[in-house]
């Protein structure tokens, strides 16, 4: 019997793959309870509080649904207005916020800032990204793929773009709790830390997973069932790296070949938002200055019959609603 009442949600490796499991049939539940009108308000009188350092759309609104709907209040705290480091230690704040709500969601830059909070606020903390990793959005991957194949267990999923940063080493972990085939195709300095690939290595043995690096792009997502990519620059990175990621990673873009290339019902996931046109700012700057039409993922494929990007992102705030309600005891 599952029971994560009081625990953080930090990263998936502090869970097993039989918790990670629990949440997705619990959120799967939710969905269906939410579709169909019945109300999960179990939590009512609890509040939580939203730190976000960095910007957002899916995952504040996710939390901010998710808690509504579960009955609970809550406050947001934007990346400009609050005392959070810098008039006030992490410590204080948690201190603080875990006297009054009765859990913290916390997006921002280090790992260990989301730790710091964990560990002196006696509530749950829920991590909704942190430069090293995003567990949120590999819980609404997880349910993506569970919908669309039946099962996790077994399916190939490919990353392509930075492996190394939040999207791609919460990738190879989920991957590897949960006995799926991973494969990080990028350049090898792209490639995840050799220390969290030993990591996963450790799980894999458990769940019979595997893991695969490799630079090549046709060998990598031969037959795959999951192609997924990200941003080639992420929140918090300087403006100056955009010339040499797409550079470096243009020939890792998801392109038809790339989906062709895979098995026969192979999906498109991304996490969003995504460079698939010139309609946002950075979007147009960029193909002004670099000739450029799209980014990592071809509109094409962002809008074809294999992109499930936006089930994806509904997927959010299911999978977040089940982290509160598993972590709160609703
Ligand atoms: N995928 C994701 O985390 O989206 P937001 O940055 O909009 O929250
Ligand atoms: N890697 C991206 C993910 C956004 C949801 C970033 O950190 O900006």
């Amino acid at each position: 019997m599952v029971d994560l009442k009081g625990r953080d949600f930090l990263t998936l490796k502090d869970f097993t793959s039989e918790e990670i499991g629990y949440l997705l049939e619990l959120a799967a539940e939710l969905k269906k309870k939410k579709k169909m009108g019945v109300p999960v308000d179990t939590l009512r009188g609890k509040n939580v509080a939203l730190i976000f350092e960095k910007t957002s759309t899916r995952t504040r609104c996710s939390f901010e649904i998710a808690a509504h709907d579960l009955g609970m209040g809550t406050t947001y705290l934007d990346p400009k207005s609050s005392q959070i480091g810098k008039k006030e230690s992490i410590e204080d704040t948690a201190k603080v916020l875990g006297s009054m709500f009765e859990g913290i969601e916390y997006r921002g830059y280090g790992q260990e800032i989301v730790e710091a909070l964990a560990e002196h606020a006696e509530v749950p903390v829920w991590n909704g990204l942190t430069n090293e990793y995003h567990p949120t959005q590999m819980l609404a991957d997880m349910l993506t793929i569970q919908e669309c194949f039946g099962k996790v267990k077994g399916i190939k999923l490919v990353y392509m773009g930075d492996a190394r940063y939040n999207m791609g080493n919460s990738y190879m972990i989920a991957c590897a709790k949960m006995g799926m085939d991973f494969v990080a195709c990028a350049p090898k300095k792209y490639f995840p830390s050799p220390e969290l690939v030993a990591e996963c290595e450790e799980y894999a043995k458990l769940s019979g997973a595997t893991i695969t690096l490799t630079e090549n792009v046709m060998e990598g997502t031969k037959g795959a069932d999951v192609i997924c990519t990200d941003v080639w620059v992420s929140m918090g990175e300087p403006d100056e790296v955009w010339e040499e990621r797409i550079r470096e990673l243009s020939p890792y873009k998801v392109t038809k070949e790339v989906m062709e290339n895979g098995s026969d019902d192979a999906i498109f996931l991304h996490c969003l938002p995504a460079f698939h046109d010139l309609k946002t700012q950075i979007g147009e700057e960029m193909g002004r200055r670099f000739g450029l039409t799209e980014m990592e993922v071809t509109d094409e494929v962002f809008r074809s019959s294999r992109s499930r990007v936006f089930q994806e992102a509904e997927n959010r705030m299911h999978t977040i609603k089940a982290v509160m309600a598993a972590t709160l005891g609703a």
